[in-house]
C-alpha cells in the first residue's frame, strides 16, 4: 500500500512540486501582508469604523488564505519528502529548510494570536514594532528559497 502511494507521488513529482510552490506563494503573500495590516491598524482608534474593517480583513486573510495555504504547503511538501525520504532527510539543506519552515509556522501562530488581540481591541504594541516584525517572514522566506533551489550544503 505505502509503496504504491510513494510510486504514485514519484510519478507525479512535478505536479506535487507545482502545487507545493503555488501553496507557498499564497502562504508567503499572506504572511507578508498581515503584519502590514497590523501596522495600519495601530493608526486607527479602537471601535472606529476603520478598525472594524481592519478586523474583518485580518480575520478573512488568516482563515481564507493564510491557514489553508500553510496546511497545503505542509501536505504537498511532506508528500514529496515521503516519496524519497532517505535522500531528503539526509540532506543538510533540507534540515536547514525544515528548521526555518518550523520557525515560519511558529510565526504564523503568533500572527494568528495577534489577529485575536486586535479583534478584542487589546493591542498595545506600536506601529514600529509591527514594521520590524514584518521583516521576519521576509528574511526566513529568502533563506528557505536559497536553501531549496541552490542546495548549498
Ligand atoms: C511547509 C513545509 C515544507 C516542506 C515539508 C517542504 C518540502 C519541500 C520538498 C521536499 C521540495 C522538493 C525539493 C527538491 O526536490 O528539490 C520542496 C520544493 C520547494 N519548496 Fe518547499 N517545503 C516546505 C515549505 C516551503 C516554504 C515555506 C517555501 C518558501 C518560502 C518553500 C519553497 C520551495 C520551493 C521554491 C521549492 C521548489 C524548488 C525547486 O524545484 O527547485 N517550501 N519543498
Amino acid at each position: 500500500m505505502w509503496t504504491s502511494i510513494t510510486t504514485w507521488i514519484i510519478s507525479n513529482y512535478t505536479w506535487f512540486v507545482a502545487l507545493h510552490v503555488i501553496s507557498i506563494i499564497a502562504w508567503m503573500a499572506a504572511m507578508l501582508y498581515l503584519p502590514r495590516l497590523f501596522v495600519y491598524h495601530t493608526k486607527v482608534a479602537p471601535g472606529s469604523e476603520a478598525s472594524e474593517t481592519f478586523k474583518v480583513m485580518e480575520r478573512k486573510l488568516l482563515r481564507v488564505i493564510m491557514t489553508p495555504a500553510m496546511i497545503a504547503s505542509w501536505l504537498f511538501g511532506l508528500a514529496i519528502i515521503a516519496a524519497n525520504s532517505t535522500y531528503y532527510l539526509s540532506s543538510g539543506w533540507m534540515h536547514g529548510k525544515l528548521l526555518l519552515v518550523v520557525i515560519m509556522t511558529a510565526l504564523h501562530g503568533v500572527f494568528a494570536r495577534w489577529v485575536r488581540v486586535f479583534a478584542q481591541d487589546g493591542n498595545r504594541r506600536s506601529e514600529g514594532f509591527y514594521r520590524a516584525i514584518n521583516e521576519a517572514p521576509t528574511l526566513a522566506m529568502i533563506a528557505i528559497v536559497i536553501l531549496v533551489v541552490v542546495k548549498p550544503f
